[in-house]
């Protein structure tokens, strides 16, 4: 089979691998329909993810069909449709009872970093029975591709983590994928108003499209004089960081209201500073997370049911082959005004 196999920092290629087999009785493995390209794999050709060695295939998003299962896997069947969790988990052992699958002692992210992962034509998914979930009937298989991993992250690192609440006056920063999937989610809880703060026109311009009442472009105007005129100084009850440098987590916590929350997304790489001066007094709770995807099964019933489109994310769609292509738009994405890149089986 083809995958898009990575060989050290800034050298990938799409080559000929050994299709998957069965290694345990609770494995499946799925052939792959459509996959998509994530930011982690971008920091992962930079060599910031260490623990992705050469010669692993990447991706941790997909949806496919099951061609292959372990006798243990009872949830599913040859031939099912599903969806990929970019969470592998066991559903037993004591951080899955607490439903934190990211930090699954038999799984966690393990797809494309430290086992294969989706960007190739075929996928040994471990645990399948509690890592895989049924593709909905008349759900587009493109739009599914996004709940592998960007849609639970928002919603759960950004949303449910910063307690947003009817009414509530909501900032994200970074209008990335993410940002933007937080925004999509925190409207299901008719915040008053959503702030989208970005340095990039172009995603600043899409916030608008997708219901931001304000647009900030950071890089033209300061981001915390400007929300704390919106709200009359007060700042925002919630505050979420979907970037990943110290620069866009002091802006949240700058502009967080007493009583507010700050919920950071950003994967970091650098320390930065923490205003405990300013914050101690004013009730804010600050959480960090990795995405969990324990909120995947609620999330396929709001798309069932139409009131959140992740299609709306999709600029950009290729066959299966054309990773090079996918990859190379996607690395540009600001110059190709690209937010997720889709590649497609057939
Ligand atoms: N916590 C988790 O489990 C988890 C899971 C997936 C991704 N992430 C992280 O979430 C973050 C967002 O992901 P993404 O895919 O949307 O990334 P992205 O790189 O596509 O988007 C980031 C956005 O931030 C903007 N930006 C950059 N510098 C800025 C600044 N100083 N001020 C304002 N905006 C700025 C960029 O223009 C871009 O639109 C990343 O750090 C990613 O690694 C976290
Ligand atoms: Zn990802
Ligand atoms: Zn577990």
């Amino acid at each position: 089979m083809k995958a898009l196999v990575y060989h050290g920092p800034g050298k990938y290629a799409w080559e000929d691998k050994p299709k998957p087999t069965l290694s345990r009785s609770t494995d499946a493995i799925v052939k792959i329909l459509h996959t998509t390209i994530c930011g982690t794999d971008l920091h992962i050709l930079k060599g910031d993810v260490p623990s992705v060695t050469d010669g692993r295939t990447l991706g941790h998003e997909g949806v496919g069909v099951i061609v292959e299962k372990g006798e243990a896997v009872t949830n599913f069947a040859v031939g099912d449709t599903v969806l990929c969790s970019c969470i592998t988990s066991c559903g037993r052992c004591d951080y899955c009872r607490r439903q934190m699958y990211s930090h699954c002692r038999d799984g966690g992210w393990i797809l494309g970093n430290r086992i294969d992962g989706t960007q190739a034509e075929f996928v040994r998914i471990p645990n399948a029975d509690t890592s895989l979930y049924h593709a909905p009937k008349g759900v587009d298989g493109q739009a599914l591709a996004m709940l592998s991993d960007i849609f639970p992250t928002a919603f759960e690192c950004g949303v449910l983590n910063g307690a947003v609440k009817p009414g509530d006056t909501v900032a994200i920063v970074g209008a990335g994928p993410i940002g933007l999937a937080t925004l999509i989610t925190a409207r299901l809880y008719s915040p008053s108003r959503v702030f989208m703060i970005d340095v990039d026109d172009g995603r600043v311009a899409v916030s608008r499209e997708m219901g931001a009442a304000v647009v900030i472009n950071s890089k033209k105007e300061n981001p915390v004089d400007a929300i704390m005129k919106l709200t009359d100084n007060v700042g925002v009850d919630v505050s979420v960081e979907a970037v990943g440098v110290p620069e866009t987590f002091d802006v949240c916590q700058q502009i967080v209201a007493p009583g507010g929350h700050v919920a950071n997304i950003g994967v970091h790489g650098k320390s930065g500073i923490l205003r405990l001066e300013k914050l101690w007094d004013r009730n804010i709770t600050i959480t960090t997370r990795l995405v969990d995807t324990c909120t995947t099964p609620m999330l396929l019933k709001a798309v069932s049911a139409g009131s959140i489109n992740p299609k709306h994310l999709i600029t950009h769609r290729f066959k299966l082959d054309e990773m090079h292509k996918a990859y190379e738009t996607f690395g540009n994405a600001a110059r190709e005004k690209a937010l997720k890149v889709v590649l497609s089986a057939e």
